[in-house]
């Protein structure tokens, strides 16, 4: 298996570092054949060379299995530029149309929400990943004047936001609850959410052993603070999913310990922390590598390695409970601590 990994900007290369650190220990024990391959890639070269993500890169991209992505944000660079460049290019590029982020609170975590515990906080969003108002539909008019007009479209195609309401069934057939929820706001968004919540009708009706409701997302938000266990799989449009899953990330501890999925079910899938570059923390052995190691866990768990997936999780589950925190400098260890309890971990478990 072919791996492209993309450490980018910030404390992208840190967590990387230890992500792949981890990602070695699990292909030792389990004798798998996995071999990464590096891309330069991020704001450092964008201020050396201009380039954002030579087309040529996209191309040999195209030819792995698998995408591993550090972190894309550097404070020298106007916003937008690195993340639309590359991120949501990618996302689209490989047509990785399901951005699926569990959140789930693992044993001797902390999570602030009072009174929760991991039996509460366990659920998955299914975010459409294509489109919405992440397609760049816009544009200005009498730019930089007093009559300057600013617009930005949500696209919503019936494919899209059916093969993305279709998965989320398909995932809530394998979980024990059954029960999916469409984030929406219908009361408000009359044409896109329209669409959105006849499909998710449609669908529904297709399953009939998966119970089916809706929520607003402003009212989804205050049920996730004050009864996240109300939740199993949650599928939502592209800017909500952004938004709603930073909120999850927080009940399960943090930034620190929230990964992701970027999946195409057919093609070239893409792995990766949910938090930042962090520029903050760059270069202090600070930042959590967690949530790197738990995205190399659901690259192997989405590219057929199902048991090397779930020891990966299981030694992070392990060494989470065993830190202070999961937020950056308050864990107790270091970067690379965390990653060599991991790898320890992993190899404490003994060959397969
Ligand atoms: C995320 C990030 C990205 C997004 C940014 C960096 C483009 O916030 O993966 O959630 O908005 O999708
Ligand atoms: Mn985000």
């Amino acid at each position: 298996m072919h791996v492209a990994v993309i450490p980018g900007d910030g404390t992208g290369p840190e967590v990387t570092a230890e992500a792949m650190k981890a990602l070695g220990a699990v292909v030792e024990r389990f004798d798998l054949d996995i071999d990464l391959e590096y891309y330069d890639i991020g704001g450092e070269r964008y201020k050396r060379t201009g380039e954002v993500l030579p087309d040529a890169i996209v191309e040999e991209i195209g030819r792995a299995d698998a995408v591993f992505l550090g972190a894309i944000g550097h404070p020298d660079v106007k916003p937008g530029i690195l993340e639309r460049g590359i991120i949501l290019r990618l996302r689209r590029e490989f047509d990785q149309y399901i951005n699926l982020r569990p959140v789930k609170l693992y044993p001797g975590v902390e999570t602030p929400i009072k009174g929760k515990g991991p039996e509460d906080i366990d659920f998955v969003v299914v975010r459409e990943n294509t489109e919405g108002l992440y397609a760049g539909a816009g544009g200005f008019s009498a730019k930089g004047t007093e009559r300057e007009v600013a617009v930005e479209t949500s696209i919503n195609t019936r494919h899209a936001v059916e093969r993305c309401v279709r998965y989320a069934f398909e995932l809530s057939e394998t979980r024990p609850e059954k029960h999916v929820t469409f984030c929406g706001k219908t009361n408000v968004l009359v044409h896109s959410h329209d669409l959105w919540y006849r499909v998710f009708s449609e669908v529904a009706a297709e399953y009939p052993g998966v119970a089916a409701d809706y929520a607003n997302v402003d009212a989804l938000c205050l049920w996730l603070v004050d009864a996240p266990e109300r939740f199993d799989v949650i599928v939502t449009e592209n800017m909500f999913g952004d938004i709603i899953t930073d909120l999850g990330a927080v009940l399960q501890g943090g930034l620190g310990i929230a990964a992701g999925a970027n999946l195409n079910p057919e093609g070239i899938s893409m792995f990766e922390p949910i938090g930042g570059s962090a520029p903050k923390y760059t270069g202090t052995g600070k930042i959590n590598p967690l949530a790197a190691i738990v995205a190399a866990a659901f690259l192997l768990q989405h590219t057929g390695h199902p048991e090397a997936g779930a020891a990966l999780e299981a030694a992070v589950v392990e060494v989470a409970g065993s830190l202070d925190s999961m937020r950056a400098g308050r864990m107790g260890a270091s970067t690379s601590e965390v990653g060599d309890r991991v790898v320890a971990a992993v190899s404490a478990a003994g060959p397969q």
